[in-house]
Parts: structure tokens; C-alpha cells; sequence
């Protein structure tokens, strides 16, 4: 009798999630006879910078399911997320659902399959900001709870999780799947020097060419209030007298910029503000910037990779070996702390770091193996309950 083939149903909601299936989906589809992924996208992120840039660059299949959820606040995008996602898990009747990081589409489809009896597969599990005001950390906490396998990316996140009562067993350190897709593609990334010349004379050519930082944006404590992000945006524009910067803006940093009228705080030849970018694009100014400042997680990831120096405008870091092994600096949002660690890089280059373990381009390959191992378990189990 032929051995059985299980049913993966992956779940993809948010950009960074995208960069994360990639490799997945890659390494599943070499195992066709043992392993079947279905790709759902909860259309949390739709826009085509947001979603089309990165499916298109990354090779990610056209998912199988678009739930077309859109944007909303919390409560709304969840409950869309988990009715939308409740007639398509009993469709599908998969073995398993896959999802992954600490988006609201983790949790909202982790939370229908559990109740349906379907095990839960966490990707990225384990990190922990210890910051309950992060609307991620309650995805992560909770998705975690009711994962049936976990599987993390740093050693830190097994002991958050061995703390919370979850199994040492269903826990497996496996690496990076964000820096599998970053080895994946560094030799494709975009130069650039491309995005300063398409400026054109809106901002100081010559003085980009010679070093530049990047910024990123996004968190909801850093431009959801007015106060913050207008003291962010002033520090970047006294920081960009010493190093002009690229800033692709967050959708909602754009909607916040302009809501509070801090547009003019942007306006200089030394910030390059820009929509949000592809994959490739950001991946060639990461690196090639002499810093990157930013409050995302997985920017703090990929400068570790590459080595480039990242100043992280945040108090905390779910994430916290990109400080320890890697070239992180968590300095929060105090202009004086950002300044003194601006300063420093430009002084010294630095902190040297190093790449964390496992994090070599081969995580996907360790999840699917164990995928292959546990849907194995899974039959032999079935087979000796029917006798
Ligand atoms: C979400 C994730 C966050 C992740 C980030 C990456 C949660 C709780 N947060 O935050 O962890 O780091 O994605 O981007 O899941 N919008 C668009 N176009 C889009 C999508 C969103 O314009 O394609 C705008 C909408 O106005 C929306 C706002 O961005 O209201 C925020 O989108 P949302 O998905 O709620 O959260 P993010 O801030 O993107």
C-alpha cells in the first residue's frame, strides 16, 4: 500500500510572513510523495507592495485560498480571519495547519484549527518581548499555547517556552527560515544605487553615493501616538544632516505622518522617503547601508546575517540574540540614547557580532524533516487505534 500523503495547510497573512514561506514551500515541493502544502492567504496584507512584489520576487506559488480579509481593528480582523478560515479548514481537512511569527493570522487560524482537533505547526515559536502592550506578543503567547509542534530559531526561545509549561518534545530548534530566504536571494538583491538615481535631483545624489542609513517604521507604540513619532521623525531629520537616510515608509506610518501633519519633517535632499519596497530592493539597501535603524523584528534578524550595524528603536527585543551574538543595539526612542548610538557607529563601525547557530540557509530543510518524521508518527499511530 502506498504510504500516505499529508495534508500541510499553510497560512500566510502578513509580509513577513512571505519571506518566511518561501523556503518552505520550496523544500515541500521536493517531497511531494510524503508531504502535500496548500497554500491559504488570509489577505491581512493585499496592497502590491505589501503582497504581489514579494510573492513575484520570492517564487512563492499563487496561493490555492485568498480569504480576502483586508484591514481592521484587532477584534475585526481576527474574527473575519477565523469565520473566513473555518469553512476552508473543513473543506480541506488537513493533517495539520502551518502558520507562522506573531501576525493576527497566526493566532486567528491556529485558534479555529486547535478547536477543530487539527494539530497546529508554530513557526518562529518561543520569542518573547515580555511587553504585553505589543499586540504581537499576545499572538505569540497564545499561538504558542496551542501548538502541537514548535519550532524556533534561537536557543533563548525553548526556555521562554519549557517556562510556560509547553513540552520539551514538541519543541525543535531548527534555525531561521527568514535567513534561509536572505542566502536564498542575496546574490538577486536590487543595488541601491538604482532607487538614488530614480530620485533624481529630489534628493543629494553624490552625498547618498558615499554612505547612507536605512530606517524602517512601523510598530503601533512608535506611530500611533502623535507624541512619539514626531520626536522619531525630528531625531531622523538632525541624524540625517550626518548621514542622509532611505526611509520606505509602513502604510500605516504613512497614514500616521499625515494624520498628525509631519510630512515637512521628511522634506530634505538627504531623506529619501520611499512607498514600501520588494524584497530585493530592501535586501540591497540593508546591505549596503553603513546602519540600519528600525523597530521590525525581522530587520533585526537580517542585519545580523549580513553584518550591518542596526539600531533598534524599541525598549525591548523579542529577538534578543541579534544584541547578544549579532549587530544589534536595542536603544528604545530617547533622542539622546538614538544620537549617542548613531555616533558610535559612525565612529567605530559598530559591533562586529557573528552569525547565530542554524542560521546557514538549511532551517526549512530541518522543519520538513521533521514534518516527514511526525506525519510518519501520525499514520503508525492512526493504523495501531483502527486495530
Ligand atoms: C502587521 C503585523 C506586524 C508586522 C507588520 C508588517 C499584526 C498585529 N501586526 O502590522 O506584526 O510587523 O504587519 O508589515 O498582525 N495597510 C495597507 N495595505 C496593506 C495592508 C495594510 O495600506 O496591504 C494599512 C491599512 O491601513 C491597515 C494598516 O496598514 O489598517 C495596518 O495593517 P495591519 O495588517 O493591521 O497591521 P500592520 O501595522 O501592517
Amino acid at each position: 500500500m502506498p504510504a500516505k500523503i499529508a495534508k500541510i495547510l499553510c497560512v500566510v497573512g502578513a509580509r513577513p510572513n512571505f519571506m518566511k514561506i518561501a523556503p518552505i514551500m520550496r523544500v515541500f515541493s521536493r517531497h511531494q510523495n510524503t508531504l502535500s502544502a496548500t497554500l491559504l492567504h488570509t489577505g491581512q496584507h493585499y496592497d502590491a507592495a505589501m503582497k504581489k512584489s514579494f510573492f513575484e520576487q520570492l517564487h512563492i506559488p499563487e496561493p490555492d485560498i485568498d480569504l480576502g480579509v483586508g484591514s481592521g481593528t484587532h477584534a475585526m480582523q481576527t474574527a473575519e480571519i477565523m469565520l473566513r478560515f473555518e469553512p476552508a479548514l473543513d473543506r480541506l481537512k488537513p493533517a495539520a495547519v502551518l502558520v507562522l511569527g506573531d501576525v493576527n493570522s497566526t493566532i486567528s487560524c491556529a485558534l479555529v484549527a486547535v478547536k477543530k482537533g487539527i494539530p497546529v505547526i508554530h513557526v518562529e515559536a518561543g520569542l518573547r518581548s515580555y511587553d504585553r502592550g505589543m499586540p504581537e506578543e499576545i499572538n505569540r503567547v497564545l499561538t504558542d499555547q496551542i501548538s502541537d509542534l514548535l519550532f524556533t530559531t534561537e536557543r533563548s526561545a525553548a526556555a521562554n517556552l519549557l517556562r510556560e509549561g509547553i513540552s520539551a518534545e514538541r519543541i525543535h530548534f531548527v534555525g531561521n527560515v527568514m535567513i534561509d530566504t536572505l542566502r536564498y536571494n542575496l546574490a538577486r538583491a536590487v543595488e541601491p544605487s538604482t532607487l538614488f538615481s530614480a530620485a533624481g535631483s529630489e534628493i543629494d545624489q553624490p552625498v547618498f553615493a558615499s554612505g547612507y542609513g536605512l530606517v524602517t517604521l512601523h510598530r503601533p507604540s512608535n506611530v500611533d501616538n502623535p507624541t512619539n513619532l514626531k520626536s522619531l521623525l525630528t531625531q531622523l531629520r538632525s541624524i540625517s544632516e550626518q548621514l542622509p537616510l532611505a526611509f520606505p515608509v509602513h502604510p500605516r506610518t504613512a497614514q500616521r505622518i499625515e494624520e498628525y501633519g509631519l510630512n515637512q519633517l521628511l522634506c530634505s535632499p538627504r531623506i529619501l522617503r520611499l512607498p514600501p519596497q520588494g524584497y530585493l530592493q530592501m535586501l540591497g539597501m540593508m546591505q549596503h547601508a553603513r546602519l540600519v535603524l528600525t523597530d521590525s523584528g525581522g530587520i533585526q534578524e537580517e542585519t545580523t546575517a549580513l553584518g550591518v550595524p542596526c539600531i533598534t528603536l524599541r525598549e525591548n527585543t523579542e529577538r534578543p540574540i541579534t544584541a547578544d551574538e549579532g549587530t544589534n543595539t536595542v536603544v528604545g526612542i530617547d533622542p539622546a540614547k538614538i544620537q549617542a548610538a548613531v555616533d558610535d557607529v559612525l565612529a567605530t563601525g559598530g559591533k562586529r557580532g557573528r552569525v547565530p547557530e542554524y542560521w546557514d540557509g538549511q532551517a526549512a530543510e530541518r522543519i520538513v524533516e521533521v514534518l516527514i518524521n511526525w506525519s510518519r508518527g501520525q499514520t503508525h499511530e492512526a493504523e495501531a487505534a483502527a486495530g
